[in-house]
């Protein structure tokens, strides 16, 4: 599986975010590297694990500052937090039981649905944050 290449492109132009959001990509990327490779069950849930607690710490960030600012689509934002956070408990339960590689329609689930957030749903808030002058 390709890995993601982060270009300006995934610049949401807020520091902090663009940060996390680095580390997540990276993350992922750490992933998709370990299906070349046999690797011990325990890193892979480990590394499931890390993603979901910083994709979790990332979400606080992104709607502490939505929530300051009063974004107007706020509601709609958080939703697509929470039905990340629900399916990444699941499927790290499920990859806890010693696989060694992380099934390939997780990890198409994460490539997807981080690249999709990123460039679709918080690019929405990029023009809004430029308006406050919050960089
Ligand atoms: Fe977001």
């Amino acid at each position: 599986m390709e890995k993601i290449n982060w270009d300006d492109s995934f610049s949401v132009g807020v520091k902090k975010i663009d940060e996390q959001h680095r580390q997540i990509i990276g993350i992922i990327n750490k992933l998709i590297d370990s299906t070349n490779a046999s690797v011990d069950s325990e890193l892979i849930s480990d590394t499931l694990m890390e993603m979901a607690q910083y994709a979790s710490d990332h979400f606080e960030t992104e709607e502490h500052l939505l929530t300051e600012y009063k974004y107007p689509d706020y509601k709609s934002h958080k939703d697509h937090h929470i039905e990340f956070r629900k399916n990444t408990v699941n499927f790290s339960m499920d990859t806890l039981k010693y696989k060694r590689t992380v099934p390939v329609e997780i990890l198409t689930y994460l490539k997807e649905w981080w690249v999709n957030h990123i460039l679709k749903i918080d690019m929405k808030y990029k023009a809004f944050f430029v308006e406050k002058d919050v960089k």
